[in-house]
């Protein structure tokens, strides 16, 4: 049975007005069998060729896996690429670096421009890294984005693969629960990520990546949309069990998740979180800056 069958299922085939939310909404055509999904595989390491082009690939995927040490001066918290972007941004479903290249240049909502391939780099580096973007044409650039175009091999440019980004998890007709989501988090996430988010470290450096605070990723972060957290956890969460949380648990968790402080949006105006909040939260899915949760204000930002 399809998830869109599914949806409809969970919706209650008799209710219009629900019915009528789900003819609108077309994301769950996105969420695509693991059959299609494997269809491209990228090339094996082994493929590599001997030469400066070689290097330059095995250089980028040094950064991307090791980005916190090597980089220290463009991140700005605990994560490396390769936390969200899985099995060394080889993996489908985990916005796979071949899923992306071929995509760009592309407009992008988020800064109103089309955006180059290092562009697009530069926004995680800013948000998910919380830290300062390389240039353009640093070495670095050059070599994430070598990296990124030799795991592209023999893919079509400009079409939309099965396995780019992470596909969407309809919301569930309950909506979400942080009482429930904590729940899912304390059963199974916090053997690895803590029972405070904090991440595992053994001698300094990250062995489990935080999940919020100081070390996360900013309020400025696609991660820090519920729906998009959501959307990788169902697909890459529990760690091994990929898929085996139901969306609900999914949708629960990743808005448990989200409630909690982390370093604020760099891009804050005026040091006022509701300027913020309006400009631009409130048409960036489903996210609580600038809302109150429990009587709290969220997106207060965490020191650093
Ligand atoms: C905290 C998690 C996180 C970290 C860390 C992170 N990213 Fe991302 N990245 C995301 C999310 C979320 C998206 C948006 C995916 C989507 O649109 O569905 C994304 C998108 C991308 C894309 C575009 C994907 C596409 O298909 O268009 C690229 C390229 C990318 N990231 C590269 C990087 C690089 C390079 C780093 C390290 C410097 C990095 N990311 C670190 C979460 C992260
Ligand atoms: C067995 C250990 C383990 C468990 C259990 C686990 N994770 Fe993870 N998680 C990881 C590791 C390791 C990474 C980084 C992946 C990598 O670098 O390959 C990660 C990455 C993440 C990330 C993106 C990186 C970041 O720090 O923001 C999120 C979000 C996340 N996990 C959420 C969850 C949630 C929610 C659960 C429970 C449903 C969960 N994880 C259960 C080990 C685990």
């Amino acid at each position: 049975m399809t998830r869109f069958m599914l949806t409809l299922l969970a919706l209650g085939m008799g209710n219009a007005q629900a019915a009528q939310i789900v003819m609108e909404d077309q994301s769950q055509l996105k969420v695509l069998p693991a059959s299609a999904a494997a269809a491209f595989s990228p090339p094996a390491e082994s493929e590599l060729p001997d030469n400066a082009f070689g290097k330059m690939v095995r250089e980028g995927h040094a950064l991307f896996v090791d980005t916190r040490r090597l980089m220290p001066n463009n991140v700005g918290n605990g994560l490396n690429c390769s936390n969200c972007h899985l099995d060394q941004g080889r993996m489908a479903n985990s916005a796979p670096l071949w899923g992306a290249y071929p995509m760009y240049p592309a407009y992008r909502k988020k800064n109103d421009k089309v955006n180059t391939f290092a562009e697009r780099i530069q926004g995680c580096f800013q948000f998910s890294m919380n830290g300062k973007p390389p240039a353009a044409d640093s070495p670095e650039m050059t070599a994430l984005s070598v990296y990124a175009y030799w795991l592209a091999s023999k893919a079509p440019i400009g079409v939309e693969m099965p396995g780019r980004g992470y596909p969407d998890v309809p919301q569930p007709a309950q909506g979400y629960d942080f009482g429930r989501g904590e729940q899912v988090y304390k059963d199974q996430c916090a053997v690895c990520h803590g029972s405070h988010g904090e991440g595992q470290s053994v001698a300094n450096d990250y062995v489990m990546p935080p999940l919020w605070g100081k070390d996360s990723y900013n309020w400025g972060a696609g991660m820090h949309r519920i729906n998009t957290a959501t959307s990788f956890i169902k697909h890459n969460m529990p760690l091994g069990k990929p898929g085996s949380l139901s969306d609900q648990q999914a949708w629960d968790v990743a808005a448990y998740i989200n409630k909690h402080e982390r370093p604020q949006d760099p891009r804050l105006i005026e040091g006022s979180i509701e300027k913020t909040r309006l400009k631009f939260h409130a048409n960036d899915g489903v996210n609580l800056y600038g809302q109150k949760v429990e009587g709290v204000l969220i997106g207060q930002g965490t020191g650093k």
